[in-house]
């Protein structure tokens, strides 16, 4: 797509890119790299038209289009192809019917706002625009349909790491796919599924990531945090979605060659919360205290509980 060719060409240059160094760049006329110049306007970026030097990107809002997701992004397939809407009902759903359309593995879907973003356990996610990472990706991995809670891990461990790497703040893991920083909610998972009984449809991973919100509802202010209130500045969020699709291309491979967490397993575990603590494990219909070791190869939480027994427990929460 030449927007987003043409808006990478600007983010790169020092100073000025001639019309003429474009034009012939990407074969076009100066008419049509006029016209981009125009829409990238639009959408909010501050482009100064200088005669006779050319074109230079001013300053870099925290806007999210197809061209600004898409120029930051250099991985080999994860969050190449980016569906992205300004308002949809929630990016999950967006996702799911772009796998019932046959879209590629690694297709993204970004929005800015959610209407009825989607939480697990039926809860909901509230998603109000300009400020947050609303995304889901779509995959087509040739594994079992039980071995798909894994790649909840996989993408918490991505996300963990790409918020570590592009903000400095000390974001943790809670078994299995919270991403807290001081105990406080930063990010949450919601994975789905098409699938038969032995073979996988697609899968898609939703992401939500609280970046840019300056405060909390009292009710939920002990528990959910932003990286805003965690930095004490604001963020780009192009750059920090790019950052979560190069790691989790690089743990999905890592994934895909054993079909296991065995080649994340001891990362994932040093960044998990209240290892070697007591915790409260939330299982279906069953609660109990435990102490916690962390996962083991399957991403089930290593538990001794206080009889003495030890457990792996496959699907649920912790506690503290
Ligand atoms: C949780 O309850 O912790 C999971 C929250 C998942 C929210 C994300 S936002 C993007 C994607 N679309 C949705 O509707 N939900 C997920």
């Amino acid at each position: 797509m030449k927007k987003t060719e043409i808006l990478s060409m600007l983010r790169e240059s020092e100073g000025y890119v001639s019309g003429q160094q474009i034009c012939e760049k990407f074969h076009v006329s100066r008419t049509a790299v006029w016209k981009v110049i125009e829409q990238l306007k639009e959408e909010g970026y501050q482009i100064e038209a200088v005669r006779n030097r050319g074109y230079r990107l001013s300053e870099s809002p925290d806007i999210l289009s197809q061209a600004e997701i898409e120029s930051r992004i250099s991985t080999e397939w994860a969050g190449r192809n980016v569906s992205y809407f300004r308002e949809t009902d929630s990016t999950n759903t967006q996702a799911k019917r772009l796998g019932e359309e046959g879209a590629p593995a690694g297709t993204l879907a970004v929005a800015d706002r959610q209407m009825a973003g989607k939480g697990r356990r039926g809860r909901s996610w509230d998603s109000p625009p300009g400020r947050d990472i609303y995304m889901s990706l779509l995959l087509r991995p040739d594994i079992r349909p039980s071995d798909a809670p894994m790649l909840t891990l996989v993408m918490a461990q991505s996300v963990a790491e790409a918020i570590r790497e592009k903000t400095g703040i000390d974001a943790r893991i809670k078994w299995p796919n919270d991403i807290v920083a001081g105990g406080k909610k930063l990010c949450g998972i919601l994975t789905e599924m098409s699938a038969e009984m032995d073979y996988i449809n697609y899968i898609v991973i939703g992401v939500g990531i609280n970046v840019n919100q300056p405060s909390f509802p009292e009710d939920i202010a002990d528990r959910a945090t932003s990286l805003m209130l965690e930095a004490g500045r604001s963020f780009l969020r192009g750059p920090l979605i790019a950052a979560v699709m190069e790691r989790f291309e690089d743990n999905y491979s890592r994934f895909l060659g054993t079909n296991d967490l065995s080649g994340m397993r001891e990362a994932y575990n040093e960044l998990l919360v209240n290892v070697g603590e007591q915790v409260r494990v939330l299982e279906p219909g069953h609660e109990y205290n435990a102490l916690s070791f962390g996962i083991n190869d399957r991403g089930e939480l290593l538990v001794r509980k206080e009889d003495g027994s030890r457990e792996a427990v496959f699907a649920g929460e912790v506690s503290v």
